[in-house]
């Protein structure tokens, strides 16, 4: 893969996008195949929020590849003081060979990847989570593909529905399915919906890949057909002052075990984490049989670790 930054899931082809996941598969598979692949290289992460999954996930891959991964929460060091993200994406890329953030404004990962001599990599910002949703098509892969195989082919023609709020999930499990040729449905209250130009761009690409993007409010008939619900919380991070007003707006919109029944038979659950049980997911169908939230969690490590190795130029 020719260098690049990862900002969003529209900075790969699909065809690299189907590269990254079977490489993912592979890195599952044997991961002492590779145990050297970063030997020696180091990354910087950025956080201006909060994680779990992401700083941990980065961090053990790393380490697991044979490199070194630096947490570095942005007030502690001179961003926080008002330092450029031009300099410090200057000065990162002389000692580091890829620089992972977690944003609020896309344009602070935009102005990284600009100065930046190495490879960034979005690990979340308002507008879009790219590396979610790579881990969540690994999911449905696997989940999709007969024991033993893992042929990203598999999600053409399976519909996901995401009901909850149009954000940086929504944003980028729409450039997913239109990627790999999976219908995507975002189902949202008005006001909610995702941004249209992302919307758009979607509708470009999966015009080229046989998928279909849809955005409606209609919660019955939104999610008929769906071999996938997802969702994520109604008040992301740096919207917590929302929240009364979000759960007011978003009644009625809870996935439960009424609207899994609506959905095709066999549909999973799936949800980035973390989840507000009561809120967007009643806790039986985020703790029932149909959930494969933990399955999704695991795999944020594998596709981050081959991500990494195609971006950094890993053996
Ligand atoms: N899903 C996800 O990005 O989790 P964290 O916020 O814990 O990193
Ligand atoms: N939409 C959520 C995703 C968390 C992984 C947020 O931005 O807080």
């Amino acid at each position: 893969m020719p260098f690049k930054h990862f900002l969003s899931v529209t900075d790969l082809t699909p065809s690299e996008v189907r590269e990254v996941l079977v490489l993912a598969n592979d890195i599952k598979r044997a991961p002492d195949r590779f145990r050297t692949a970063l030997q020696g290289q180091t990354l910087a992460m950025i956080f201006q929020k909060k994680s779990t999954r992401t700083r941990v996930s980065f961090e053990v891959g790393m380490v697991q590849l044979g490199g070194h991964a630096l947490f570095l929460s942005s007030a502690d060091i001179q961003i926080g003081r008002g330092e450029t993200i031009a300099d410090t994406a200057r000065v990162l890329s002389r000692y580091c060979n890829g620089i992972m953030a977690r944003v609020y404004g896309h344009d602070t990962v935009e102005e990284l990847a600009r100065w930046a001599s190495v490879p960034v990599i979005n690990g979340l910002s308002d507008l879009e989570h790219p590396c979610q949703t790579l881990c969540d098509a690994q999911t449905l892969v696997e989940k999709w593909n007969p024991a033993g195989t893992f042929d990203p082919d598999v999600l053409r023609g399976k519909t996901l529905v995401y009901v909850g709020d149009g954000n940086n999930m929504a944003h980028s499990l729409l450039d997913t399915g239109a990627a790999l040729g999976m219908h995507v449905t975002v189902v949202a209250p008005h006001g909610y919906w995702p941004d249209p130009a992302i919307v758009d761009r979607c509708q470009r690409l999966a015009a080229q890949t046989g998928a279909r993007m849809a955005v409606t409010d209609d919660r019955e008939r939104g999610v008929m057909g769906a071999d996938c619900i997802y969702t994520d919380v109604w008040a992301s991070m740096g919207q917590e002052e929302e929240h009364a007003k979000r759960l007011r707006d978003f009644d009625g919109y809870i996935v439960d075990a009424a609207m899994m029944a609506r959905a095709n038979p066999g549909c999973v659950f799936m949800h980035c984490l973390p989840a507000h049980r009561g809120e967007e997911v009643s806790a039986d169908v985020c703790d029932g049989p149909q959930s494969i939230i933990f399955d999704q969690a695991e795999n944020r490590l594998h596709v981050q670790k081959a991500l990494m190795c195609k971006l950094m130029g890993g053996r």
